[in-house]
């Protein structure tokens, strides 16, 4: 480990996970624990739990766990060093200063080496573009209107001739080839290593700190791929990440610009717009949405203005409005994406388009409009149903209102012969879908039957550790049937093996022993939701007395006959055997 394993449970246990939470989420104690809206999914009740007994969130929700310092790693996305710091700072511990070898390091923590590869080939693509074989990508950026300093703050770039230039550098500078592999900047090959990135421009991608976690490449002029893009690593998510997103939180505007493209984020912020960001090609997730949503509840999409834009905000509009977030979507026509409209009209123009645009639902009855001929009586009538019916959306009467309102306006239709049909369309009993029958082969049930089965073991296990966590009484009833080997998962055999111990030394930390998983997401997060499994809450207590010893049961047969499986000889499977007819005999009793 980069810090040893004291220092880490010190700043972890001085940070009480209530109070570093409450810093982010609302929390309201309910029983024994808090509650509050997940910052990690979009809901409108609240799933997210902190315990302060266990020192552990969980939301039962999406499924989001971990500990304080797993806590502001989500939220902040730092590394794990980086958390660290923070919450040692938070709590007035001094952090030791040492020095560990990078080989050490590339161990301890992935993420950061990663950080600090990226960052180190920014600057190199950075200095390339200012050396004569960058000249050719400088004078790209200037045909493009870039000025010094808009190349400068978006720290961009240029990738060689050469084949594997950067490659050597990053060599020379100590790291292997394993990790460099995973930073995606380059190809290993039978025939050799080369640089992903190749006579091209460069854009590196900052996270919302402007820590570098990715980069795209442009071609020069005309070529396929026009950008090439790095792949998802341990540092980089499309899903989550914004372009741009570094400058604009901090630009005080009240709403956020979100386009398409690097070069659109570019044009927007030289001109003075330096709330713009992007979501790179990919479409707006829920992720981006959550993201979105912390900065500002107000949107304005500047997509292009072509049919797939179109379409990408049709898409956009309803993910936005679901995380709270009320959208305005402008034109761009007659040109085809910001860069454009600013290059060609100037910042005046596009500020006067900003304030222009369009509210996103009567967008969508735009757009709507455009399958109807509305010279046509039969297709305006249709039209005019159609919109009627997208009116019906809107649940709250006075906002419905509102817009029946704008519609009648925008299209000329009477207000009151509008209002009137949206209503009778409201009390018609809704049209219910039927679910088609999934038809399934003897095959799929059967395979369906034992990942069923395979689902119930595990669960047995989760619900086994919550319940040993939360009553730490139970560990004498299950001593002589139950240990840390019968928990066949090898995850979760390694969490109850540190349980187990953690009991018998009468210190049950169930935070602390997330601590060893911290340098892998995955396997947190499944600890994590290892010590929240959840039992029905109506369960009285004999039901409650008879799951124990059913959980503890299946456990146990679990175990057993996976050993079977496995028995390296007959005087084992004979032992096995033994034991699986004692179990039957079983019987556990709890208070
Ligand atoms: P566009 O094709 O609209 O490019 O793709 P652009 O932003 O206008 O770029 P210029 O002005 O021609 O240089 C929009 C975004 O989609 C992603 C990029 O993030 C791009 O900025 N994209 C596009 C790719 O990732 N790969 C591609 O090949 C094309
Ligand atoms: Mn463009």
């Amino acid at each position: 480990m980069y810090y040893p394993e004291e220092i880490i449970e010190e700043v972890r246990e001085k940070n009480d996970i209530v109070d570093v939470i409450s810093g982010y989420v609302k929390l309201q104690k309910k029983g024994s624990n808090y509650f509050g809206l997940c910052p990690f999914h979009n809901e409108k009740s609240p799933s997210f739990s902190v315990s302060p007994q266990k020192q552990m969130y969980y939301c039962f929700g999406c499924g989001a766990g971990g500990n304080a310092i797993t806590f502001v790693m989500e939220y902040e996305s730092f590394t794990f060093p980086e958390a660290l710091k923070y919450l040692a700072d938070r709590a007035g511990v001094k952090l030791p200063e040492v020095e560990y070898s990078r080989e050490e390091r590339v161990q301890a923590d992935k993420r950061s080496v990663l950080l600090e590869i990226n960052k180190l080939a920014a600057n190199y693509f950075y200095y390339q573009l200012h050396q004569p074989q960058g000249r050719n990508g400088y004078e790209y950026f200037k045909k493009r209107r870039l000025t010094e300093d808009t190349i400068r703050r978006f720290g961009l770039g240029y990738s060689n001739k050469t084949s594997s230039d950067l490659y050597q550098y990053l060599k020379s500078k100590g790291y292997q080839d394993p990790i460099l592999k995973e930073s995606g900047l380059v190809t290993m090959e039978e025939r050799g290593t080369y640089d992903k990135f190749w006579n091209r421009v460069m854009f590196p991608i900052m996270d919302a700190g402007s820590r570098v976690v990715g980069f795209g490449g442009r071609v020069l002029g005309d070529g396929e791929p026009k950008y090439l893009n790095s792949p998802e690593t341990l540092v980089f998510d499309k899903s989550r990440n914004l372009y741009g997103l570094n400058y604009a939180r901090t630009s005080r505007e009240k709403c956020l610009l979100v386009c398409e493209g690097y070069m659109d984020v570019i044009a927007m912020h030289q001109a003075g717009f330096t709330n713009a960001v992007a979501s790179l090609g990919t479409a707006l997730t829920e992720r981006h949405a959550v993201l979105l949503k912390r900065y500002t509840d107000q949107v304005v999409l500047t997509y292009d203005s072509d049919g797939a834009g179109i379409k990408a905000a049709l898409r956009a509009i309803p993910i936005l409005k679901e995380v709270g977030i009320s959208t305005r979507v402008l034109d761009l026509k007659p040109y085809k994406d910001p860069d454009e409209f600013i290059k060609n009209r100037g910042t005046d123009a596009f500020r006067e388009r900003m304030e222009k645009a369009r509210n996103s639902f009567l967008f969508e009855i735009d757009v709507l409009k455009q399958n109807y001929q509305m010279e046509d009586p039969e297709q305006k009538t249709r039209f005019i149903q159609a919109a009627a019916r997208k009116l019906l959306e809107f649940d709250e009467a006075m906002e419905r209102d509102n817009y029946i309102q704008a519609v009648a306006r925008e299209y000329m239709l009477p207000y009151e012969d509008l209002r009137r049909l949206v209503n009778r369309l409201g009390n018609m009993p809704g049209t219910v879908k039927s679910v088609p029958d999934r038809q399934q082969g003897t095959r799929g049930r059967e395979a369906g039957k034992k990942k069923e089965k395979d689902d119930g073991n595990r669960r047995a296990q989760r619900l086994l550790l919550t319940w040993l966590i939360e009553r730490p009484g139970l560990f004498e009833k299950i001593e002589n049937i139950v240990g840390p080997k019968d928990f066949v998962e090898p995850l979760y055999g390694q969490a109850a093996k540190m349980v187990f111990e953690g009991y018998e030394k009468g210190k049950l930390n169930p935070a602390e022993i997330l601590n060893h998983f911290i340098n892998d997401e995955e396997q947190y997060k499944e600890v994590a939701k290892l010590f929240h499994a959840q039992l029905e809450e109506s369960l009285n207590n004999e039901e409650q007395k008879k799951a124990f010893s059913e959980i503890v049961y299946r456990v146990k047969k679990n175990s057993l006959d996976h050993a079977s499986r496995n028995a390296a000889d007959l005087d084992e499977l004979q032992h096995i055997i033994r034991e699986q007819a004692s179990l039957k005999k079983l019987s556990i009793t709890i208070d």
